[in-house]
């Protein structure tokens, strides 16, 4: 009904402005005065997250996009090697697995069945299973060693947007948490992450007041067929998860690519007048990455491409290319998805909307999917 809509237009726009509590609820308790994680409801002995030799992590669909940025701050963080499958393949591929492997779960609705039978698998061979899910006593969390919930109250709209950001926090939170526990050589990096992760909400916040030029950039775009979505390093993940929200609610032909990829196949598809999101990653840091991203976005707008930049505040070098530009707020590179799926969310959301789709409940999809 309209009151339990909260006087949006669907559960999707009221889901997507409540991330920034969403977010915040999710870190709630987790930090310490001190400024360190405090994870005691991992009911995973310490002694065995110390002596992990590998993450595996196991997810569908946005989850496991969501796990595909898990990679990289875990590696990064922790130096413990890590592995992002599909869900709906792992079983089938007689996986690698032992008492020494940490195998994460991740599921908004906790019952999805693909990650439930990779979890079991996982079980089987002696692996430890930690859960984040955002349904509370689901059987996902029930069936794993140990669960971290993502606080970001109960999704309806079919297309997860505020369980991806919390997924997304509690990721962070475990591969910060490991790298708290085993000690790693970047203490001083995690103890900053960790006090820039309390700020993010407000960073969410931030994005989400400033969405009116992307709506109207969405319904601007509504008679096109096909949208490409370009990032790199987490970005990638991002650009991924930007092409399935319109996958999913705008019933577009949406591909998202590792922008390096570009020159090995997927720019043959550019062609005058197509629309390409593009995510940039921060011009500090990993500037190499930065520099190669606007290259890119030159090479793709020289053969006509209609070129949507993603890039952060004070990022000067992409204005000349960009025919759209989306500001996201400077956050550390790894943390940067938090902010940049936020626009490519509403995007989709408004291009469904313009198209005349039901924003909550797409065709052909079910909210969790409990068959293999
Ligand atoms: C997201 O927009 C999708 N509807 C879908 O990909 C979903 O993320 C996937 O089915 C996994 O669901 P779960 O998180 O409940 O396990």
């Amino acid at each position: 009904s309209a009151a339990e809509k909260g006087g949006y237009a669907s559960f999707m726009l009221k889901e997507i402005a409540e991330q920034p509590k969403a977010v915040a609820d999710t870190l709630l308790g987790r930090i310490d005065a001190e400024g360190s994680l405090t994870l005691d409801e991992v009911r995973i002995p310490v002694s065995v997250l110390r002596e992990a030799t590998k993450v595996v992590i196991v997810a569908c669909g946005t989850a496991f996009h969501a796990g595909l940025i898990a990679k990289y701050a875990i590696e990064h963080w922790t130096r413990i090697p890590c592995e992002v499958e599909l869900a709906s393949e792992f079983r089938y591929r007689d996986p690698i697995l032992d008492q020494r492997t940490l195998v994460v779960a991740i599921s908004q609705s906790g019952e999805t069945m693909d990650t439930l039978m990779a979890l079991r698998h996982a079980r089987e061979q002696g692996a430890r299973v930690l859960a984040i899910c955002n349904t509370n006593g689901s059987t996902i969390p029930r069936e794993s060693d140990a669960v971290l919930y993502t606080h970001a109250g109960p999704e309806v709209a079919v297309a997860s947007t505020k369980a991806f950001l919390t997924q997304l926090v509690a990721c962070y939170l475990v591969a910060l948490y490991l790298g708290q526990v085993r000690g790693t050589k970047w203490g001083d990096e995690i103890r900053a992450v960790i006090r820039d992760l309390a700020r993010i909400a407000e960073d969410v916040e931030r994005v989400l007041e400033t969405m009116e030029p992307v709506r109207e950039l969405a319904r601007s775009l509504a008679g096109h067929d096909t949208v490409l979505f370009l990032g790199r390093h987490v970005g990638h993940p991002v650009a991924l998860e930007g092409a399935l929200k319109l996958k999913e609610l705008a019933y577009m032909h949406a591909e998202g690519f590792a922008a390096g990829e570009l020159k090995h196949g997927p720019i043959a598809l550019v062609e005058e007048g197509l629309p390409v999101v593009v995510v940039v990653p921060s011009p500090r840091g990993r500037s190499v990455l930065h520099g190669k991203i606007v290259s890119n976005i030159q090479e793709i707008r020289a053969r006509g491409a209609r070129t949507i930049v993603i890039a952060e505040e004070g990022d000067e070098a992409v204005v000349p290319y960009a025919d759209h530009l989306i500001r996201v707020p400077v956050t550390p590179t790894l943390l940067q998805p938090l902010v940049s799926t936020v626009p490519l969310q509403v995007f989709a959301c408004e291009l469904a909307t313009a198209r005349g789709n039901e924003v909550d409940q797409p065709r052909n999809l079910a909210k969790s999917v409990t068959v293999e």
